[in-house]
């Protein structure tokens, strides 16, 4: 009988391993990150079962006992809400599901020196057809000081400034990737013991990949450049490096982790209906550019790197270019290209 290997680094195991590495370090992001990690399991219970249950129900609704019936977005925020503020870490959160910031009033908060954004659920549209949705996370040291409570501007912070990002997807295995300045690693639920276990140490995003990720739906609503790029997708062979695949699940917590994972480049542009497209600056795009750039990647906005967008708004959108180096490259040159023909030619 082959024996089940127990030797791999649960996350807390990992985290902890990480701090005595670490001698200053006073383990608050560690309780932090095994926080997040125990809210995961939580919601991945839901998630799993959700086409079993009443949960997939609208808020508001009523269920059989005459509960009110929660969405599972609604029920995800409430976990991760919940575990942040009983927890010693975190002074306050910022959500996709609230429309303000919530500071956690009590001694111990008050006194924790990161702040939480997260989008919940993202993908949530997908979940009545059984398709991977996800949980994305970032955090940062909060600027006002320790002891006071927090304001808008812990939380208006540029993405060059987390600390840690990362994300939970809910799969054919439910997986947590999460990314410190010294690196990314990956963590895969083992459901027999309701543990994350380390499966992917050290992810490096390949500096070439094959894969484009796009609503093709709006190609006409794309800017030039955006159009070139895709044609250029389109018209790779053999010879020139392709050809290249299109795999797009609308779900980007999925899609940008198989491109991390095998190479590949995300994107969501702005449109001439929408120009900031649709995807939010702090909850999607700043946490998941963290990742892929500690992962060797590059992340922009199509002009700037995301990182260093100066954020003026809790909810703002912004387009999206992220994935390998290569790709990122090729890209930059059709937007550069195409701007530089419109300037000639207003
Ligand atoms: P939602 O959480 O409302 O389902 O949105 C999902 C996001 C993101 O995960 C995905 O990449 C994108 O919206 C898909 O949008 P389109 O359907 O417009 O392509």
């Amino acid at each position: 009988m082959n024996a089940v290997n127990r030797t791999v680094l649960t996350l807390d195991e990992f985290t902890i391993q990480s701090l005595r590495t670490l001698p200053s370090a006073t383990g608050e992001l560690s309780t932090l990150l095994r926080d997040i990690g125990l809210a995961a399991k939580r919601v991945n219970v839901e998630v799993n079962k959700a086409g079993l249950v009443d949960i997939l129900g609208d808020a508001g609704s009523v269920n059989v006992q005459g509960e009110d019936v929660k969405k599972l977005d609604i029920y995800a925020n409430n976990q991760f809400m919940g575990v942040l503020q009983r927890g010693v870490s975190c002074a306050g959160i910022a959500s996709e599901e609230l429309d303000e910031f919530v500071g956690f009033d009590d001694e111990v908060s008050r006194n924790s020196k990161y702040v939480c954004l997260f989008d919940p659920l993202d993908g949530s549209g997908n979940i009545d057809v059984n398709v991977s949705i996800g949980t994305i996370f970032a955090v940062y040291r909060r600027l006002t000081p320790l002891g006071s409570p927090v304001t808008l501007e812990d939380f208006l912070q540029p993405g060059n400034k987390q600390v840690a990002a990362g994300y939970v997807v809910y799969g054919s295995s439910t997986m947590l990737v999460y990314a410190t300045r010294r690196g990314v690693n990956g963590f895969t639920l083992d459901p027999s013991i309701g543990e994350f276990c380390l499966s992917h140490p050290d992810i490096k995003c390949p500096e070439q990949g094959t894969i484009y990720s796009v609503n093709h739906g709006h190609f006409f609503r794309y800017d030039d450049g955006v159009k070139k790029y895709i044609n250029t997708c389109q018209n790779k062979t053999k010879e020139n490096g392709g050809p290249y695949t299109q795999r797009y699940i609308g779900s980007m917590v999925a899609d940008v982790h198989r491109n991390l994972i095998k190479g590949g480049l995300f994107m969501y542009p702005g449109t001439t209906d929408k120009p900031r497209g649709k995807l939010r600056l702090l909850y999607e795009a700043n946490p998941f550019a963290f990742i892929v750039e500690v992962a060797g990647g590059v992340a922009t906005n199509g002009s700037q790197r995301i990182l260093d967008v100066e954020p003026t708004q809790l909810h703002q959108r912004t387009p999206l270019f992220i994935g390998s180096k290569g790709m990122m490259a090729e890209l930059e040159s059709c937007l550069r290209q195409e701007s530089a023909t419109e300037s000639v030619n207003p």
